[in-house]
């Protein structure tokens, strides 16, 4: 199993970060001083992905100017001899091919999914959802591509959370096969925690199979009113082989205020240009909180 294109959905309004989300696409909001984007591709090419499938809508263009040449400033920074910022804003437009689709309505991550069938065509492919930052070695979809060899079928990344938080979730049912897999019955996208099959959850990491197309293209609206892909993986699990894949790493929920805090607090700390000053204001806050 070859998986050397991605889907990486960005169409979404963002309405969990307003009002900074007005203007600014909630993927180009940056941790330490990367857009959050950068390190979902990231991600994605160090696991062997060559073609990029972004999927937006209006007033994203800013994310692929991103990763677009920026002649200018690239001779701005050549007159100053900075030669180590030069190398990292060349290496990020060399980073990928970046293939960018508009989902002109927004009906929901399924639909967004299915907007990239053409681009995608018949083999399988990896999603990275952007509100899900991974820090990882191997990267996390490096050891779910390596899963879906192994096992020759659909991947979905997955993480035990607290019962309480499954609601905010694609719930996995299934049986453990293997330290770490499941083979899946199904899915249940965001249920209540009475209810929930079980409290692996789905994490915003898939390789998929294309047959996922033809499920998304017949799907009736979900939850919220929108084509679901955790519906589609649901009904993909009852016909094809779909694994739960409990990947080794770090997830931080950037998608959610703390998350995207504790997200920037971590990458600051793994920069050694930061660490010991980010350890210096965590202490006088920790201080300062402890005298009232
Ligand atoms: C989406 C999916 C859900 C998945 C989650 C992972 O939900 O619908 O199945 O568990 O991403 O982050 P969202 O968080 O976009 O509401």
């Amino acid at each position: 199993m070859k998986v050397k294109k991605a889907v990486i959905p960005a169409a979404g309004w963002g309405t969990r970060f307003l009002p900074v989300t007005k203007v600014v696409p909630k993927e180009l909001l940056p941790i330490v001083d990367r857009p959050t984007i950068q390190y979902v591709i990231e991600e994605a090419v160090l696991s062997g992905i060559e073609d990029i499938i972004l999927i937006t809508s209006r007033g994203k263009s800013g994310i692929e100017d991103h990763f677009d040449l920026a002649g200018e400033l690239e001779t701005i920074l050549e007159r100053k001899g900075d030669e180590k910022t030069l190398a990292e804003v060349r290496s990020i437009r060399g980073m990928a091919e970046i293939i960018s689709i508009r989902q002109k309505e927004q009906k929901g991550l399924g639909h967004a999914v299915l907007c990239a069938q053409k681009a995608i065509g018949d083999e399988p492919f990896a999603v990275l959802l952007g509100d899900d930052i991974m820090d990882a070695d191997p990267p996390v979809t490096r050891q779910m591509i390596s899963v879906g060899e192994a096992y020759q079928g659909s991947v979905i990344g997955v993480q035990e959370v607290p019962r309480e938080n499954i609601r905010l979730y694609g719930a996995v049912k299934g049986e453990k096969i293997k330290e770490r897999i499941y083979r899946m019955e199904g899915l249940v996208e965001k249920p209540d925690p009475g209810d929930a099959p079980s409290t692996l959850a789905s994490t915003g990491r898939y390789i998929l199979t294309p047959n996922i197309f033809s499920i998304l293209s017949e799907l009736p609206p979900g939850r919220g009113g929108e084509i679901q892909l955790a519906d589609a993986i649901d009904v993909l699990a009852r016909k094809d082989k779909v694994f739960a894949y409990e990947y080794t790493g770090l997830r931080f929920d950037a998608g959610e205020r703390l998350g995207y805090l504790r997200a920037n607090l971590h990458f600051a700390l793994k920069r050694p240009e930061l660490q010991a000053g980010v350890k210096e204001i965590l202490k006088e806050f920790m201080e300062s909180s402890g005298s009232g």
